[in-house]
């Protein structure tokens, strides 16, 4: 048994992982399972520097480097670790979901006018298309379809509706989109998008293809990416907006990767902006707006929470497939 600390807490990391990943993952919850339980393994781990050994980001970079989902996860790190440190070195966990554009429809809903939507930590710009796709609202009251305006997509997304959400009722009007990210997924990259295909877990079949077709429609439409930090950049990308149409900022699944006290440099920031700010963020990630949902929205400290000029909005799944509660008063 391995005495030293940083191994033991690897290992604490991957066996958690495994536990969480194993609804939606069994080859994923199994390679956590025998990484946490061999110590020449967690030795290589522990070579990477801490923020590089998260089990999505070892395992995925196991994965870019050429392991099959049925491969032995031990040999395979062991015969090809140099390959997979320098990936899990080089990149980072950068899912791009394009659920998470239900919800975005949904925030959207209160906001009047054309809409100038910039996202911040974009990806490969995926949420930024929320009007290209096909949208299915399900609720307890009935479905609503929305459909680009030219007509349905090749991608349709459903979000169910708890009781008591709103249903959308129309297609905002984005006039204009630009993404920024520290480091943006071209999908003129082979290799950023086969990063960007492998991120999807391994048994998600039905995430790949709606990432599939995404890529694709991003292919036809690419958005406007820009390589800057989310604090210093945001408002230098927002002075190219239209000066006749809403900003929003939209901030889905990326402030977490803030410190603390640049979150709150953010929300100053992007509330000395023109129009409004649509995030998507873990209840404990902004501070003010966890707590007023502790208000108005009470629930679990695992809930993503929809939020709108920092008011709570909804409690939502983490990738958008779900909008579980609304605020009583939007
Ligand atoms: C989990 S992904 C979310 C992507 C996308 N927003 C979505 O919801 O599908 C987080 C993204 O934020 C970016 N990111 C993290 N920290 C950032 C920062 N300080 N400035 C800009 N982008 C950042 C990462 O590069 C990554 O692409």
């Amino acid at each position: 048994m391995c005495q030293d600390s940083s191994v033991i807490s690897t290992a604490e990391r991957y066996r958690r992982f495994a536990r969480e990943a194993a609804p939606r993952s069994p080859i994923y919850a199994a390679w956590s399972e025998a990484i946490a339980g061999d110590d020449e393994l967690l030795a290589l781990i522990d070579t990477l520097p801490v923020a590089d050994r998260q089990p999505v980001l070892v395992l995925t970079a196991a994965r870019f480097t050429g392991l099959s989902p049925r491969g032995d996860v031990r040999t395979w790190l062991e015969g090809e670790w140099d390959a997979v440190a320098a990936v899990a070195r080089a990149r980072a966990t950068q899912t791009n979901d394009p659920r998470r554009t239900g919800p975005l429809i949904a925030a959207l809903q209160g906001i009047s006018g054309p809409i100038a939507l910039l996202e911040v930590g974009a990806s490969a710009g995926l949420g930024l298309l929320a009007d290209r796709y096909s949208h299915v609202f399900a609720g307890p009251s009935g479905e609503r379809r929305i459909d680009p305006l030219d007509g349905p997509s090749s991608l349709e997304l459903r979000c169910e509706l708890g009781a008591g959400v709103p249903l959308p009722g129309r297609m905002p009007d984005i006039v204009w989109r630009a993404g920024l990210d520290r480091s943006p997924l071209r999908l003129d990259r082979a290799d950023d998008e086969r990063w960007l295909r492998t991120l999807v877990w391994p048994e998600e079949r039905a995430r790949a293809a709606q990432l599939d077709a995404a890529i694709g429609i991003a292919r036809e439409h690419p958005p406007h990416l820009v390589a800057a930090d989310a604090v210093d950049g945001v408002a230098a990308l927002a002075a190219h907006a239209p000066a006749d149409a809403t900003l929003v900022v939209w901030s889905p699944a990326v402030l977490v990767y803030l410190a603390p006290a640049e979150r709150d440099r953010f929300a100053r920031t992007v509330a000395g902006l023109p129009g409004n700010w649509i995030s998507l963020d873990g209840r404990r990630v902004l501070a003010g707006v966890g707590e007023r949902a502790d208000e108005s929205l009470p629930g679990a400290d695992g809930d993503f929470l929809l939020s709108r000029d920092g008011h709570p909005l909804a409690v939502v799944s983490p990738h958008g497939e779900r909008i579980d509660r609304w605020a009583a008063r939007d």
